[in-house]
Parts: structure tokens; C-alpha cells; sequence
């Protein structure tokens, strides 16, 4: 079904006083509700948008060859090309090709990075520059609407991670009968997703439909990961979301991951912790959710977040 996805205005969130106040609990509602929202006028422009989806689709279009270099199942690897095909594992194959890579720091990545089609590591690197802000300061916002002190997870947040995953669905001849991306949440604090047509669904946990996000022209739509419903004791929820399939055309989404470091612990902040709500997860790296892809665990449709739970 279509539904009512929130949108957040960052032009009033950069705002001061009571209009501020005012898009802060707005936002806070959001990641509390179904931990997913649209956000317009964010200032990444319209060019360096299509610019990068224009280079992801260049990509998938080159020869095997140039793609195969890239080629790897070693989920640790920095760089990587691959399918979500994983023969005798899953019950049902997955239609996705991907190719993910680390982004932050810029400097020490972009070299490692496909230099084919020509553009792409200029093109992608202005993208992850101008959306790693944009998640940084949505990150923040997010912390100060929880009323946590900002102090120690400020510079960690800062250090963090930032890996994006460049998804290709192809037309499928049966797209009810396969998924692009089985349903999961995200290990993240904050992901940023750009696509360029629909297919993205998201699980409204009350009545356990779902719920198609539509492609607004120009909106990124922001996922709270495991790693900020950890933080918040569950206040926001990671939102469990899916990659549907067309028989038309290729659909590509680019979605840009964001963590603290590679073995940085995010647990739950004290400040939402009492008698009356202990803590409720366990703290966990980025490293961590790693190690958890190679257990069965992920093929049998658990969440990351389903073993931090204490
Ligand atoms: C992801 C993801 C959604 C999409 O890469 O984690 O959920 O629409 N992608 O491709
Ligand atoms: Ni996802």
C-alpha cells in the first residue's frame, strides 16, 4: 500500500528558536514512529544527484570483465563486487547486484574505487562528501532530540564509517516470485538512500503491511539503523525495510551506510536509562555486525539487533 512517509524540512531545521524547536520533534516523532522519513531541501543539488546515479548505472553497464576485477564474497574487504545470490544458503535468491566500498575518509578510499566510467570517482566522491555532511548533521540533530549529552559521541560519530552500497535491481520477467533485498534493517546509526524509481518498501510493524516508498524527484530517504535504536533503548526503531522487483526497467538505489568505527562500541546511552527502563541491548562495533554476516543467523531472517537484545 502507499502511506503517508514523514517529511523532514532541513531548511527549518537549520532554523533557529521555535521553528527549530518545532522540525526537532517533528524529526524526533519520526525515527520514533517507524524509524524511517524523506528528506527535502536538503541542499545536495539536483546535478551531483543524477550525476552519481549516472555513474552507479555506468557501472553495472560495463563489460563482466571490468566488473569481475572488483569481484569478491569477503565481506571485510573495502571494496567489493558481488550478487546476493548465496547458493544452498538462502531459501529463496536474492536479485541484487552490488558494488560496496568505504567512502570516509575520502583520500584514503577513492583510489581504490572503479575507475571505470571515467567520471565515476569524481562523481561519486562529490556524492559521499555531500551526503556524509548531510548525515552528520541529521546524526546530531537526531542525539540532541533524545536529550543525550552530546560529548562523548560527537567525535566518535565524526570518526565514523561511511560505506555505500551501490544496488542494481534488473528487470525481472517474475517480480512477484523474487525479491531484490530481503526484509532486514540496517546495522547503522543513519543511512541515506538515493534511488531512481521505486521499489523500496518499508514494514509498518503495527498491521505488518507494506508500505511502498514513492521516488519523489530530488528527496533522500533516511533509515534509522540497529546502532541508534541501541543508543536510544529502543525509543527509535530501526525500520525493517525491503527491495522489491519490475519487470520494465533497471532500478538503482545508492544507499550511503553511516557508523562509528570499525571497533567503536555503541551502546545505550545512559541518559534513557532508569529503574524503570534498563538497558535493553547490548553494545556492538561495526565489526561486530561483520562477524554476525557470516552466521546462519542472517539466512534464517534474524536482525542484527535481534542478538543485541538483552
Ligand atoms: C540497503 C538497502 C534498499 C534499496 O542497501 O541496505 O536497503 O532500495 N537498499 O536498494
Ligand atoms: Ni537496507
Amino acid at each position: 500500500s502507499q502511506a503517508h512517509v514523514p517529511t523532514i524540512d532541513m531548511a527549518r531545521l537549520r532554523k533557529t528558536g521555535s521553528e527549530r524547536s518545532l522540525a526537532i520533534k517533528e524529526l524526533g516523532e519520526a525515527c520514533r514512529r517507524r524509524g524511517f522519513f524523506q528528506v527535502v531541501n536538503h541542499g545536495i543539488s539536483q546535478s551531483i544527484l543524477d550525476e552519481v546515479l549516472a555513474v552507479a548505472s555506468g557501472f553495472f553497464d560495463l563489460p563482466a570483465r571490468e566488473k569481475l576485477k572488483f569481484k569478491s564474497s569477503d565481506v571485510y574487504k573495502p571494496v567489493r563486487y558481488a550478487t546476493s545470490l548465496k547458493d544452498g544458503v538462502d531459501k529463496v535468491q536474492f536479485w541484487r547486484i552490488f558494488l560496496k566500498h568505504y567512502a570516509h575518509p575520502l583520500e584514503a578510499w577513492i583510489d581504490s574505487w572503479p575507475d571505470n566510467p571515467p567520471h565515476y570517482r569524481e562523481k561519486m566522491g562529490k556524492y559521499c562528501a555531500e551526503v556524509r555532511k548531510l548525515a552528520l548533521e541529521l546524526m546530531g540533530t537526531i542525539i540532541e532530540s533524545l536529550a543525550i549529552s552530546p560529548k562523548h559521541l560527537s567525535q566518535k560519530i565524526e570518526d565514523g564509517m561511511q560505506v555505500i552500497a551501490v544496488n542494481s535491481y534488473p528487470p525481472c520477467p517474475e517480480p512477484d516470485a523474487a525479491l531484490g533485498l530481503p526484509p532486514h534493517s540496517d546495522y547503522t546509526c543513519l543511512t541515506i538512500v538515493l534511488q531512481n524509481s521505486t521499489g523500496l518498501e518499508i514494514l509498518d510493524t503495527e498491521d505488518g503491511n507494506w508500505i511502498t516508498v514513492p521516488e519523489i524527484h530530488g528527496t533522500l530517504l533516511v533509515h534509522v539503523g540497529d546502532h541508534f535504536e541501541v543508543l536510544s533503548n529502543g525509543v527509535y526503531k530501526s525500520v525493517v525495510h525491503r527491495a522489491t522487483l519490475n519487470s520494465e526497467r533497471t532500478r538503482i538505489s545508492i544507499a550511503s551506510l553511516h557508523s562509528l568505527g570499525m571497533d567503536d562500541k555503541m551502546g545505550t546511552a545512559k541518559e534513557v536509562v532508569d529503574e524503570e527502563n534498563p538497558k535493553r541491548y547490548k553494545e556492538s562495533s561495526f565489526r561486530d555486525f561483520l562477524d554476525f554476516l557470516a552466521t546462519d543467523d542472517i539466512a534464517h531472517g534474524k536482525r542484527f539487533i535481534d542478538t543485541l537484545r538483552i
